[in-house]
């Protein structure tokens, strides 16, 4: 006993020993750390391989058996995962009936399916990423720098107020009063049909926040007399106050005119 406690005391063997400990607690923790990315590995690995399933079976007749694309649709290769999930999750792929533009609708796939269907399309080739958190959370954007950032990017398509508008060849802008962030964040990522991408180095991501807010505004803004009337402004409330009295006046001659006879 004494003579474990003297050797204990003696400064050689404390230090071995945390010398020891601390090799000890290396080890374990090297063990432990090299496991967790091949965990994950593994696991974008399954959904790669399930993304692909669900590929072949609902998407490859029109994008091909590689997503090279085929007759009817085009390649997917480079489109990245952003594209795919605003295709899929907002229900315009796949492809209900050929048409000058794909029809936002239910969707067809589980959110799980929509994220493997992604992941696989982004294995074939990087392309946009699907926007984290962080990119979606415009709490600090600036809100009227976002509509003159609008006014001059969007609304040639989507209308001053958001509301859509036809474009040529039988295609149009929806309306974007129902848009989530991540839809208008993929949308300019990714620039769907006839719209135009908006790559950070034209729209950099303060930019991109900033509208976001000013879309988000317009949605939330309430219409304090009724009748919103599309939110075209003057042009509409004249027309409309001007309709309603010619009509009141019309009204007003023609029983005075019966009532004359
Ligand atoms: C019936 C044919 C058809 C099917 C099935 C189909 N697509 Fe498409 N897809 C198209 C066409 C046509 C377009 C171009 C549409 C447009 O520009 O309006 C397109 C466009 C896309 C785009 C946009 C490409 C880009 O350049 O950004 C993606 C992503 C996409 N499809 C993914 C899918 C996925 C995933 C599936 C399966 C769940 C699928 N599609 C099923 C015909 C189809
Ligand atoms: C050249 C015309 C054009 C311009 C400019 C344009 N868009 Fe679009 N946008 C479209 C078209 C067309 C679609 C529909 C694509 C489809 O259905 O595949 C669309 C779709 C969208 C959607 C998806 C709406 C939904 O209901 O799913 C959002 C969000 C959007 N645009 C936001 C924007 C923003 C923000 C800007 C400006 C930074 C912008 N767009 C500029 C034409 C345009």
């Amino acid at each position: 006993m004494k003579f474990l406690a003297a050797r204990r005391r003696s400064p050689i063997v404390a230090s071995s020993l945390l010398i020891l400990a601390l090799g000890a607690t290396g080890a374990v923790y090297a063990a432990v750390a090299s496991v967790q990315p091949a965990v994950a590995a593994v696991g974008a690995q399954t959904q790669v391989e399930d993304g692909k399933k669900l590929y072949l079976e609902g998407c490859s007749s029109c994008h091909g058996m590689q997503g090279q694309g085929a007759g009817t649709g085009p390649t997917l290769i480079g489109v990245g995962a952003a594209s795919v999930d605003f295709q899929v999750s907002s229900g315009r792929m796949p492809l209900a009936a050929p048409g000058a533009q794909a029809v936002a609708k239910d969707p067809s796939y589980t959110p799980e399916e929509v994220a493997a269907l992604s992941a696989y399309v982004a294995s074939l080739a990087p392309g946009p990423a699907i926007p984290t958190a962080e990119q979606l959370d415009f709490a600090d954007a600036d809100v009227a720098e976002g509509g003159v950032l609008y006014r001059v990017n969007c609304a040639q398509c989507h209308q001053a107020a958001g509301q859509g508008g036809a474009l040529t060849q039988g295609k149009y802008a929806p309306s974007l009063m129902e848009a989530t962030p991540k839809e208008m964040y993929e949308a300019m990522i990714t620039g769907p049909q006839s719209m135009p991408v908006f790559a950070d180095s034209t729209l950099p991501e303060q930019d991109k926040k900033a509208i976001m807010a000013y879309i988000t505004a317009m949605q939330e803004a309430s219409s304090p007399g009724g009748l919103s009337l599309g939110r075209l402004g003057p042009v509409t409330e004249g027309l409309f106050v001007w309709t309603a009295v010619a009509a009141a006046l019309v009204g007003a001659a023609v029983w005075i005119g019966i009532k004359a006879r």
